[in-house]
């Protein structure tokens, strides 16, 4: 299979014609059967506190948006998520949270210690930059992967919608690195469709993706919220038109195809986000166009709501019960199977268990 150059790239995310988009389609999803088989894999959300210190200029829960009430699961009801993320068969749990200076390093490190201890999750965090230190004591406390999209490889983008906290700290492409050299798997991605991100920047991101050698890749779409600088349009950063990426459906499905294609055995999400924009069948379509993972939500109901990232998202009211139901039913839909391990990169299983020869990789991750 011949490589994908920037041009190749930039050409397909312009191209809009269905037969043309259906055969990248077909591709993908014939690269994602061969290199990570038909195991959809499982990995529970715990939102585990909507408290930011930060201003990003598209997010809800960013420190000035002072109309939405926040909140701080405490360590029980953590722990009863994964507990409940184990009876649900699920592989992995993901504990998510804004910048929150009251989740210290110790706090986090205890409830990494007794998911690791009491139950058989791979256990992944998503808690924003945080220093060295810290990503190294969470790794001893058993951490096995960490999810920091770097939103855009634009870097004057990147700088206009993410104002520092401190000036001097590294970059997020530079904390990637550094979470791999920890023994992490790295997850990175990117929105598609950002005010003032072109076509070009996101054959960028997808070439990043490659360099980085990221184990996951989250992709979704951009969506306006109207508490935000940029989602109010009081920010408008300088685009010309025709080079605008839009943060349309169709983008968000060749992003993801074409990111299954340059990195073969990434862990790739069909997002939330992208069922937020087609809540029909959005997450189904992200399974057939190169994603492999998705992403059940197991907070609490009484916050689920608080935890407004943009607006209307997908799956708000429902259970954690229901949305095992429902993304069970769309796998299966699928013809393909729900992964049982942890399903970390490189695991592949048969729909009956972990394939003999990813004992290997499955030892080092325990380890
Ligand atoms: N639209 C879409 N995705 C968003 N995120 C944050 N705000 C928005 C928004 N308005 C995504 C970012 C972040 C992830 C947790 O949620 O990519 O990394
Ligand atoms: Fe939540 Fe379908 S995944 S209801």
């Amino acid at each position: 299979m011949t490589e994908l150059t920037k041009l190749d790239l930039l050409e397909w995310l312009r191209e809009s014609r269905p037969a043309r988009l259906q055969s990248l389609y077909e591709r993908a999803n014939a690269v994602r059967k061969e290199h990570v088989g038909d195991a959809v894999h499982l990995r529970g959300l715990i939102e585990v506190s909507s408290h930011c210190v930060r201003q990003c200029m598209y997010c809800g829960l960013r420190h000035a948006n002072r109309d939405l009430p926040r909140y701080r699961m405490t360590r029980e009801e953590i722990l009863n998520c994964a507990l409940q993320a184990e009876r649900l068969g699920y592989g992995t749990v993901v504990m998510q949270g804004g910048e929150d200076d009251l989740l210290t390093a110790k706090w986090v490190e205890e409830i990494v210690w007794w998911i690791k201890r009491e139950t058989r999750l791979a256990v992944t965090l998503s808690l924003g930059e945080r220093s060295r230190d810290e990503f190294e004591l969470w790794r001893l406390a058993g951490a096995d992967r960490y999810l920091l999209r770097f939103e855009t490889s634009d870097e004057n983008l990147f700088r206009v919608i993410h104002p520092h906290r401190y000036s001097g700290t590294p970059g997020r492409l530079s904390l990637l690195r550094q979470l791999k050299s920890l023994g992490y798997e790295a997850g990175g991605g990117v929105m598609v469709g950002i005010p003032g991100q072109s076509f070009e920047s996101l054959a960028q991101d997808i070439l990043t993706f490659r360099a980085l050698n990221l184990d996951m890749i989250g992709i979704g779409p951009y969506i306006a919220h109207a508490a935000t600088p940029l989602g109010s349009g009081a920010l408008r950063p300088a685009i010309s038109p025709s080079e605008q990426a839009p943060a349309s459906e169709e983008m968000v499905y060749k992003m993801i195809a074409l990111t299954r294609i340059v990195c073969p055995d990434a862990n790739i999400p069909s997002t939330t986000a992208l069922a937020t924009i087609n809540k029909v069948d959005g997450r189904k379509l992200g399974l057939k166009v190169g994603a492999n993972v998705v992403m059940p939500n197991l907070t609490p109901s009484k916050y689920r709501r608080l935890y407004e990232i943009y607006p209307a998202k997908a799956c708000i009211d429902e259970s954690a019960t229901d949305c095992n139901q429902c993304l069970r039913g769309q796998i299966h839909s699928l013809g393909r199977f729900a992964g049982h391990g942890p399903g970390g990169r490189g695991m592949l299983e048969t729909p009956v268990g972990i394939m003999p020869d990813a004992g290997a990789n499955l030892v080092q991750l325990q380890a």
